[in-house]
C-alpha cells in the first residue's frame, strides 16, 4: 500500500465497512465526536469572513456523511461532473470532512509549489502510516527531514543498481511463472502481487533479508499492510482492536529481523554494494548516521510503497496489451528488434531500448495512475482560482481526473501509447500528467517502477501470448482508491518463438 492510498481509503470503507461489530461503540463515539465538529466548523463558517469568496460548495441533503456514497461508488464521474458544473475548484463534504478538489494542471499548480508548512502531508498520512513505517522517518518526521531521508533513498535507486535490478528481476519473474505452465487462465494481479514483493525484497532489501521471506514473513507484511484500514483512520491508536494489535506485532517482528541483519551487516564490516549498505553508510546533513530503526523504517516503506502501485499498474499493462493483439506483437517484435533474435538474457541498456514498451507502460499510468488522489491539509488559507480555501480543507489534486480531461486530452479515453510521440502532448500543459506526482513530495520510485515493471513485462511477453478471457477486460474496482480490476483472470499461451 502507498502511503497515501490510505487518506482515501476511507471514502470508499467507511460507508460499506462500519458494520465492524467489534468497532461499533467506538465509531460511535468518535462519529459523535466528528459531528460535533463538524457542526462547529459549520457554525464558524457562517459566522467569520463573510467577505471572502470560498469555492462553490456542492451541497448535500445527507448530513455529516455528504457525497461519501455518491463518492465511494464511482468517484471519477463524481469528479468529472463536479468540473463541468463547478469549474476546476470546488469543496465538499464526506464523513464530516470538507474537501477541495482541484482539477486540471493549472489549479493544481498550487498543491505542487505549496510550502508544507501551509498544505501539509503529514496531516493527512502520518495517523496511517507512522504506525506501519515506525517513529522517526516519512510523515513522522518534520518534512525537511524527511526530505533529506528521500535524498539518501534516492542515492540508493541508481543506474549501477538497476543493472543489478533487471537480472534479479527476470530471474524471479522466470522462476514464479514456472508454476502457470504452458497454456491457462489465471489471476494475473494476485501473481504480480506477489511477485512484486519478491522483486522490490531482493532489490530494495538485498539478499539476506529476501531469503528470509517465507510464507511467514510474507503473513507479517500482509498483516502490516492491514494497517491502512479504515479504523485506523476513523478510531483513536491505543485502542486495542485485533487489527491493531496484528499491525503492531507485525511491525515490531519485521523490525526485529531488520535489525538483526542491519546489525549483522555493520559487525561483519563486509561493504556489499546494495541498499542496505547505502542506507547504512547514509548521513543526514549534519553528520549524524540513521540509526538502525530509522533504516528498518525507511526499508519497510520502500516495499510498501511500491506494492501497490507497481502491481496494480502491472496487471492493468497486461490487460490493455491483452486487449489488443496487434499492440502485444509489436511489443513482442520490438523484444527482438531491441534485444536480438534469440532473445538473450535482459540487461539495463537494452531495456531503455524498449521505447514501445515504456510507452505502453506511460499510457497505463495515464488511463490507471495507482493514487487517484494526493492530499494536503490546508494550514493556511490558500487562493485558487480567486477563490480562497479555508484552514482545515483537505486539499486534493486527482492524477486520474488530470490524466484524462476532455479539454486537454486529445481521443481521452483511447489506450494509445503512439501519443507520446505527439511533440505537444497535452497541449504542453504542466501537470496534465502527473502519476508520480510532483514538487516536494514526488515519488522517487519512478526509476525503479519502470525498471521492474518493464523487466517484468519483457519476460512475460517473451513466454507467452495473452488473451482476455472471451474477450472480457476488467472493470474497475472503486473500494479502495488504487482502482485494482475486477475478476483479473487472464488466458495465457506459451510462445514458440
Ligand atoms: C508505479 C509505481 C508508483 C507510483 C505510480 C507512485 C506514485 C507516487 C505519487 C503520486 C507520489 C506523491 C504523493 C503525494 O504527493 O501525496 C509518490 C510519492 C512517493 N513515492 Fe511513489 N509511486 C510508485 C512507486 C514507488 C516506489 C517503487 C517507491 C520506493 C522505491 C516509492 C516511494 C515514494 C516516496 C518515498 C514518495 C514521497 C512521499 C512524500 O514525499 O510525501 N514510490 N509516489
Amino acid at each position: 500500500m502507498h502511503f497515501y492510498e490510505m487518506s482515501s481509503r476511507l471514502i470508499g470503507d467507511t460507508v460499506s465497512k462500519v458494520t465492524d461489530n467489534v468497532t461499533t461503540v467506538v465509531l460511535a463515539a468518535s462519529v459523535i465526536t466528528l459531528i460535533l465538529g463538524y457542526v462547529s466548523k459549520v457554525l464558524l463558517r457562517q459566522s467569520s469572513d463573510k467577505d471572502l469568496k470560498y469555492p462553490p460548495y456542492i451541497p448535500s441533503s445527507i448530513p455529516f456523511l455528504g457525497h461519501a456514497i455518491a463518492f465511494g461508488k464511482s468517484p471519477i464521474e463524481f469528479l468529472e461532473n463536479a468540473y463541468e458544473k463547478y469549474g476546476p475548484v470546488f469543496s465538499f463534504t464526506m464523513v464530516g470532512s470538507t474537501f477541495t478538489y482541484l482539477l486540471g494542471s493549472e489549479a493544481a499548480t498550487l498543491m505542487f509549489n505549496s510550502k508544507n508548512d501551509d498544505l501539509n502531508a503529514e496531516d493527512v498520512y502520518s495517523r496511517l502510516t507512522t504506525p506501519v513505517f515506525g517513529k522517526g522517518v516519512a510523515y513522522d518526521v518534520p518534512n525537511p527531514v524527511f526530505l533529506e531521508q528521500k535524498k539518501m533513498l534516492k542515492t540508493g535507486l541508481n543506474i549501477a543498481h538497476f543493472r543489478e535490478h533487471v537480472k534479479i528481476i527476470e530471474a524471479e519473474t522466470k522462476e514464479y511463472f514456472q508454476r502457470w505452465g504452458d497454456s491457462g487462465e489465471r489471476n494475473l494481479f494476485e501473481a504480480l502481487s506477489e511477485l512484486i514483493i519478491l522483486t522490490a525484497s531482493s532489490c530494495l532489501h538485498g539478499k539476506e533479508i529476501r531469503s528470509m521471506l517465507n510464507e511467514r514473513v510474507a503473513q507479517l507484511y500482509a498483516d502490516l499492510d492491514g494497517g491502512f484500514s479504515h479504523a485506523a483512520w476513523l478510531l483513536p491508536g491505543w485502542l486495542p482492536l485485533p487489527s491493531f494489535r496484528k499491525r503492531d506485532r507485525a511491525h515490531r517482528e519485521i523490525k526485529n529481523i531488520f535489525f538483526k541483519v542491519t546489525q549483522k551487516r555493520r559487525q561483519s564490516g563486509e561493504k556489499v554494494d546494495d541498499f542496505l549498505q547505502t542506507l547504512i553508510d547514509a548521513t543526514y546533513k549534519d553528520g549524524r548516521p540513521l540509526n538502525d530503526s530509522e533504516i528498518a523504517g525507511m526499508l519497510i516503506g520502500l516495499l510498501l510503497a511500491g506494492q501497490h502501485t507497481s502491481s496494480t499498474t502491472s496487471a492493468w499493462m497486461g490487460f490493455f496489451m491483452a486487449r489488443d493483439k496487434s499492440l502485444q506483437e509489436r511489443c513482442y517484435a520490438e523484444q527482438k528488434a531491441a534485444c536480438g533474435e534469440d532473445l538473450p538474457p535482459l540487461d539495463y541498456d537494452q531495456l531503455k531500448d524498449l521505447n514501445l514498451l515504456e510507452r505502453c507502460l506511460k499510457e497505463t499510468l495515464r488511463l490507471r495512475p495507482p493514487i487517484m488522489t494526493m492530499m494536503r491539509m490546508a494550514r493556511s488559507p490558500q487562493t485558487a482560482a480567486g477563490y480562497t480555501i479555508p484552514v482545515g480543507h483537505q486539499v486534493c489534486v486527482s492524477p486520474t481526473v488530470n490524466h484524462r480531461l476532455y479539454d486537454t486530452w486529445d481521443k481521452r479515453l483511447e489506450f494509445n501509447p503512439d501519443r507520446y510521440l505527439d511533440d505537444n502532448l497535452a497541449a504542453g500543459e504542466k501537470f496534465a500528467y502527473v502519476p508520480f506526482g510532483a514538487g516536494r513530495h514526488r515519488c522517487i520510485g519512478e526509476n525503479f517502477a519502470y525498471v521492474q515493471i518493464k523487466t517484468i513485462w519483457s519476460t512475460l511477453l517473451r513466454m507467452y501470448d495473452f488473451d482476455l478471457v472471451d474477450g472480457y477486460f476488467p472493470t474497475i474496482n472503486y473500494t479502495t482508491m488504487i482502482h485494482t480490476p475486477n475478476n483479473p483472470v487472464i488466458r495465457y499461451k506459451k510462445r514458440t518463438q
